[in-house]
């Protein structure tokens, strides 16, 4: 046989032997049968030889051909198996092993605090009512008995959208809106995110929640405030809960109050929680002011009825005890699966 033609050959089957993975191998097939490879420069040099001797020359180089594509296809299986054996090695699941958990999620102590407030209220027969966040300037003010110019908004400053769309300061807009609905009697609750222009720390943001109530009825008196509030704050805060009431003013409503619950840690001693006043103060009520009765067409000689405001963020505080409020906005799922 051609001296060249047997180099090629023991050496090509020589490197197949020594052959690792499957890349090597492709390579080496260019490398030899390729286009340029050392077998297929042979073929190009038929040219050279006389017509006598091209068959048998030709011959020679199919013959070697054959051997080295049976040797490169016998390492292609042998690479195969061995990577396959390595795959199934690998990918060996030990079913006895404890599975690994999947992290659920977790109600936010917003969405707690907010659950048990409908708890109490729609216990109380109470239903809920909802309104928008962008809201006409109307409800959020002008509907409340704050028209342009009072001094209340800027107590609230927010975030206007235009002259008349406003993003909601208070939940209060809702009041309106159920009232001028013309559906009497009126007992409803109003959860919702509310807007106003206040830098952040750790007792304001400027988007936080409110859950607004409003009771319109025949021969309603402050006294059904009164026992309501207090019926509800025994339910949130435990039986031994004290209520007090301090005049306030708010624009929609006459009388107004602010309501303190005595605090449920010191029991009303005075502690670091209550700022060792021994109450703490919940939210802002009154009755409902005659005039805003009647600019939703309600009519104040016959229905009267009691307001409330309640800070969502600040229930949520004092029960779970967290003492910086933007731990509520953070998300760190470290802090929230706590509660
Ligand atoms: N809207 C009031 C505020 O954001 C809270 C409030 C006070 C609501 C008295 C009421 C109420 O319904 O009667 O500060």
């Amino acid at each position: 046989m051609n001296e060249t033609l047997q180099k090629i050959k023991e050496e090509t089957v020589a490197k197949l032997k020594a052959t690792e993975n499957l890349d090597a191998l492709n390579e080496l097939r260019v490398a030899i049968l390729g286009k340029k490879g050392a077998l297929t420069e042979q073929m190009k040099n038929m040219k050279n030889l006389t017509p006598e001797e091209r068959p048998a020359f030709g011959q020679m180089v199919n013959e070697v051909r054959d051997s080295i594509e049976a040797a490169m296809e016998e390492t292609k299986k042998r690479l195969s198996k061995a990577a396959m054996e390595l795959k199934l090695k690998s990918e060996v699941i030990d079913v006895t092993l404890p599975a690994t958990k999947t992290e659920v999620g977790h109600k936010h102590p917003n969405e707690l605090a907010l659950n048990e407030l409908e708890e109490i209220f729609l216990g109380m027969g109470y239903e809920i009512a909802e309104g928008p966040e962008v809201e006409y300037d109307y409800y959020n003010f002008e509907a409340l008995n704050i028209p342009a110019n009072h001094p209340a908004k800027d107590e609230q400053d927010t975030f206007y959208i235009n002259d008349n769309i406003v993003l909601r300061t208070q939940t209060s807009s809702v009041q309106a809106r159920v009232m001028e609905q013309g559906k009497l009697p009126i007992k409803i609750i109003a959860p919702g995110r509310v807007f106003r222009a206040d830098e952040v720390d750790a007792t304001h943001s400027p988007s936080f929640h409110q859950v607004e109530g409003l009771v319109v009825d025949e021969n309603i008196t402050f006294a059904d405030l009164k026992g309501t509030l207090l019926m509800f704050a025994k339910k949130l805060f435990g039986e031994d809960t004290k209520v007090r009431f301090r005049p306030h003013h708010f624009p929609f409503t006459e009388p107004s109050a602010e309501m303190d619950v005595s605090c449920f840690k010191c029991k009303g001693a005075g502690c670091r929680f209550c700022k060792n006043e021994g109450w703490i103060e919940i939210l802002g009520c009154g009755e409902v002011h005659p005039h805003v009765l009647e600019m939703s067409n309600i009519d104040p000689e016959k229905y009267t009825g009691f307001a409330f405001g309640i800070g969502l963020e600040r229930i949520a505080v004092l029960k779970y005890e967290i003492d910086d409020m933007r731990l509520l906005y953070e998300n760190d799922a470290r802090f929230l699966k706590q509660f």
